[in-house]
Order: structure tokens, then C-alpha cells, then sequence
């Protein structure tokens, strides 16, 4: 089965089983079956977040959980539940339609709702985390058997949790509780959101109001995964000590850098990729994104080895001219 339609990279890699699970009470089942306990075995949500390198010798199962219920609610605010097969976008704008606020800032990520906390999914200010109440997963060494993870037990950090660590291949997120409030706190405070509302004329945004701006920002930097191919920000933004950081500033004062705990710096990787000259270089159909390096792009006939080439290039060159090391964000396969 061709994996193309299934990655945003659209990178044309076959799977050698492929399946879809779209109803909880079929997991028991596709856990024994052959191809499954043969392996190796990879769930794939949205495939937003992954970059194929070859063909995936097993089994491919995509996810298609699907539904949305409130499990509590009052005056403040309500406990909704996804599952985890819902697409990310479309389930921020039906709880802003119904009034609830919290993931406005979060608008338009490609992908589906259980991925959002694997990789603890943050822009403009807001990190999903913020939002999560609990994470029902089904563990794959216990026959599917439910468990509920709170939020502190995700262990979430930027652009990290459990999911990717410890409970990597033994959880699988099934469904994800939010938090959503009646009474919005709008965050309107990080990068352009502030001027993007300015520019629409709205003095005092609603929930409703931040999304359409994250939404024109968005639209106007990264490109749409439907037209270019690509999976987000290919590198994390990387950490480094408060020296190292000094000693940086002080050689390119333009660089921007954000406060990371102590003796901790957090640097921009898109500005360290852009400064160093790299924004828009294309080798074949790989190239860095023309309006955000931390994007890289498939102009349509890339392989995965290609595109990992150009990071592999990217990441040299950051490294010669910083000493910083910058990592993938996707998962490579
Ligand atoms: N910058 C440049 N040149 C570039 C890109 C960025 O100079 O080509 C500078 C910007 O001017 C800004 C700074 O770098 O001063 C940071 O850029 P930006 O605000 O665009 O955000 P980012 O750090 O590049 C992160 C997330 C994005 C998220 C944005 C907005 C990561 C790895 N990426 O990018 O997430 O949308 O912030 O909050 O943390 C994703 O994960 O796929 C993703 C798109």
C-alpha cells in the first residue's frame, strides 16, 4: 500500500501491511493477528509529524477513532473528550463555535487530536498541555486494556512527554480530556498576534478573533501541507547554557532568545538557519522553506533520504557556525 497520501511530506514509500482502525473494540483482535505480533508495527495518525526513509517493512495501522463528547460542564467551564483520531484543526474551531476557549492559539496545526499530546503541540504562545486534563490510552502490552495518564503523569515538556519516552510503542493514545473555559483569557501577547488583530481592526479580541489571526499568520509564513509538502518545524528550537547564549549575542546582537529556566537559553533554530544563509536553498525537489527555515519542503519528488540529506546539511551547517547542535522534530523512520 503507497504511504503517500498518509504523510504530509508526501513522500512516495510503500508499507508492506496496511489497516485502519476506526472502533476501539477491534484493538483486542488486530493485537493478535499475525501481522501484527510479527511487526514491526507503526500507528499513524494524521502523519503530519514523520518523515519516511524507506519503505515501512510491517504493519501500518491508521488511526480513525472518531467522536466528541462534553463529560462535565458547569458555569466555568467544561471537560470535553476527542478521540483520538479526530483532525486537530476542525475539533479547535467546533469548541470555539460553542464558546469554550483555551485552544484558540492552537488553530490550524495539521494533524489529529491524539498526536497533540504526544509531541505536546505549541504555538503563539500556548502549549497543549495547558489545556490537557487527562490522556486515555489503550496499553498494547496489556491486550488494549484503558488506561488514564493525568496530565502531570505525561510528564510534558516543549515539544516532548511520556509518549515519546518511556511509554513509546506500550501506549497508545485512544482519546484526549480538555479543559475549555466559559469565561476566555485571550493570549494575545506572543509574536504577531497583537499586530495581526491591529491590522483585522479589533481592539478587544474574542477566542473566535485569536484564532482567525493565528490562522492569517500561519497562512502568510508556513505552507500548506496539501499544496507543498512538509511536516511543521523540522527542528526544535534549540536550549543552550546562559554562556554559550552570551557569548552568541554578543557576535550577532539581532539574534532572538527567549528565557528557558535557569541558566537556560532557548534559541530560534528558523533564525540560526535563516542567518546562516540557508533560507529558500534547494537541492533537487528538497529545499528550505523561502518564508520559514525551520520548514523543510518536498517540491513534489523527494525522497526521504533527500530531505534528510538537507537536514543532515542544515544541522552541519548551524553547528559550524554556532556550536549548536539542532534535532529533528519529526520522527524519522
Ligand atoms: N525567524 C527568522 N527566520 C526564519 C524563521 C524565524 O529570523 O526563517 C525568527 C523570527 O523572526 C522570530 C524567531 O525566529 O524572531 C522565532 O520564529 P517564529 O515565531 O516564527 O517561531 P519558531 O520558533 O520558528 C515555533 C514553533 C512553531 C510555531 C511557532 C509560532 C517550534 C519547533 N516551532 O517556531 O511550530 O508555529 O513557534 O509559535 O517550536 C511546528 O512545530 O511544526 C510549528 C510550526
Amino acid at each position: 500500500v503507497s504511504l503517500k497520501p498518509y504523510n504530509t511530506f508526501g513522500i512516495a514509500v510503500s508499507a508492506r501491511r496496511f489497516t485502519t482502525l476506526s472502533d476501539l473494540d477491534d484493538l483486542p483482535a488486530l493485537l493478535d493477528c499475525a501481522p501484527y505480533r510479527e511487526g514491526p508495527v507503526l500507528f499513524l495518525g494524521g502523519g503530519s509529524n514523520l518523515l519516511f526513509t524507506r519503505d515501512y517493512p510491517g504493519l501500518v495501522v491508521k488511526l480513525e477513532l472518531s467522536g466528541v463528547r462534553v463529560l462535565a460542564e458547569d458555569e466555568t467551564g467544561v471537560l470535553v473528550e476527542a478521540a483520538a483520531g479526530e483532525a486537530w484543526h476542525p475539533f479547535v474551531r467546533s469548541t470555539l463555535a460553542e464558546g469554550w476557549s483555551g485552544l484558540e492559539n492552537l488553530s490550524l496545526i495539521p494533524g489529529t487530536v491524539g498526536a497533540a499530546p504526544i509531541q505536546n503541540i505549541g504555538a503563539y504562545g500556548a502549549e497543549v498541555k495547558d489545556t490537557i486534563e487527562a490522556v486515555v490510552c489503550a496499553d498494547l502490552d496489556n491486550g488494549g486494556a484503558e488506561v488514564v495518564l493525568s496530565n502531570a503523569d505525561c510528564r510534558f515538556a516543549y515539544r516532548d512527554s511520556v509518549f515519546k519516552r518511556e511509554a513509546a510503542g506500550r501506549l497508545l493514545v485512544t482519546a484526549v480530556r480538555f479543559r475549555l473555559s466559559k469565561t476566555p483569557q485571550v493570549k494575545t501577547g506572543y509574536g504577531d498576534i497583537a499586530g495581526e488583530l491591529a491590522r483585522m481592526g479589533i481592539a478587544e479580541p474574542t477566542p473566535l478573533d485569536v484564532s482567525e489571526a493565528v490562522i492569517r499568520i500561519r497562512q502568510a509564513k508556513l505552507p500548506d501541507p496539501a499544496v507543498l509538502g512538509n511536516a511543521g518545524s523540522f527542528f526544535k528550537n534549540p536550549i543552550v547554557d546562559a554562556g554559550h547564549a552570551e557569548r552568541l549575542i554578543a557576535r550577532f546582537p539581532a539574534m532572538p532568545h527567549y528565557p528557558a529556566g535557569e541558566g537556560r537559553v532557548k534559541l530560534a533554530a528558523g533564525w540560526l538557519i535563516d542567518a546562516a544563509g540557508l533560507k529558500g536553498y534547494r537541492d533537487g525537489d528538497a529545499a528550505v522553506h523561502d518564508r520559514q527555515a525551520l520548514v523543510l519542503v518536498n517540491h513534489g519528488g523527494a525522497s526521504g533520504s533527500q530531505i534528510r540529506a538537507l537536514a543532515q546539511k542544515v544541522q552541519d551547517t548551524v553547528f559550524e557556525r554556532y556550536g549548536v547542535r539542532i534535532e529533528p522534530e519529526p520522527i524519522v523512520l
